[in-house]
């Protein structure tokens, strides 16, 4: 469905993406893709390509069976595109603004009315669609935007930070649509927000500095974040009692404590293995007659993964 291959793009003498490849076969993988990197990684720069905004320096690309660079009206026919500030005409209502764009598509009137009704209903508009686009929330907004994007019936939708700036409530809401619309449609969707990618994705690449770090299942993903993971416990008893006591279990590697007030200790623990250990550590406090306060695993930020993943590539590469 989308194959990527050795794609650079440079600004100048900047880098905006160095030598991206990955290659999304639909069904396979599912049909929500997460496209993942913190602020400035290279994931606009790459969904632009891919759909016919920008050219690359360097590398090759093929949407929906059709190469970006040759047959760009192919592709275009093919998807649809939510660029990370969708530009909307705040006066217009949403139904003329929708009817507008269907025009672009070269669209007879009666298939106009039609798709202007299907995005509707598609994607919650229907209280909304003869209001002025300027007095439509955030979030209703971003639902014109993903409606303006599936007019034509795309095969695949480019979804660049699609929940950036919304508040809580839209964000829950725009997620819903987005799990609905990737039943019937493949969906690349941008974010920086791992948590989102893993609530969403059947498949996340991960993407930093310009360059893909790591593309998977997210089950996969998980597996390498947790890897970073570790145990924070509080024990009631003198720190260098309890964490010599920790220390003890098999499996656990380094522990870190420090002294909290009214005679607790706080202990983060390393996990040798993959294994679980919060059952050990529960056991060995319940022997000792301690008390516990707290005891969950502190999941790695995505800047720690990002840092822990690039420093094994480093290491793969020899460096
Ligand atoms: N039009 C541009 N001109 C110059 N540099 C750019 C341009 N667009 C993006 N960049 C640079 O390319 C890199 C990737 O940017 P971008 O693709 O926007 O990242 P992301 O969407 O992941 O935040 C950044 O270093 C950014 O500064
Ligand atoms: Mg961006």
């Amino acid at each position: 469905m989308i194959q990527v291959n050795n794609l650079t793009k440079r600004y100048g003498p900047s880098r905006g993406i160095e030598d991206v490849s990955f290659n999304i076969d639909r069904g396979e993988t599912g049909n929500i893709i997460g496209f993942l990197g913190p602020n400035g990684a290279g994931k606009s720069t790459t969904i632009r390509i891919l759909t016919c905004y920008q050219p690359a320096t360097s590398g090759t690309a093929t949407v929906a069976g059709h190469n970006v660079f040759t047959e760009s009206l192919q592709v275009r026919r093919k998807i649809g595109y939510l660029p990370e500030n969708a530009p909307l005409y705040p006066e217009m209502r949403a139904r003329e603004y929708l009817d507008f764009r269907a025009k672009l598509h070269r669209m007879s009137r009666n298939d106009r009315i039609a798709a202007v009704g299907r995005v509707t209903e598609k994607c919650w508009l229907g209280d909304f669609i003869d209001r002025p686009i300027g007095q439509l929330s955030k979030g209703m907004r971003q639902r014109v935007g993903l409606a303006d994007a599936l007019l034509h019936d795309p095969e695949v939708l480019f979804l660049d930070e699609p929940t950036i700036g919304l508040d809580p409530n839209q964000i829950r809401e725009t997620r819903k649509l987005i799990r609905e619309l990737g039943q019937r449609h493949v969906v690349f969707l941008s974010s920086h927000i791992l948590h989102e990618v893993e609530q969403l994705c059947t498949h996340t690449i991960i993407i930093a500095n310009g360059r893909v770090l790591a593309d998977g299942s997210p089950a996969e993903l998980r597996e390498r974040i947790s890897g970073s993971s570790r145990l924070i416990a509080e024990i009631k008893g003198g720190v260098d009692e309890t964490r010599s006591a920790v220390q003890g279990i098999s499996g656990v590697g380094a522990v870190e404590s420090g002294e909290e007030p009214d005679g607790w200790s706080r202990l983060s623990i390393e996990a040798n293995g993959t294994g679980d250990i919060r059952e050990e550590v529960f056991r060995l406090v319940a022997d000792k007659g301690w008390a516990l306060r707290e005891l969950r695993h502190e999941v790695a930020s995505l800047e720690d993964f990002f840092i822990k993943i690039t420093a094994e590539q480093r290491q793969d590469a020899g460096v």
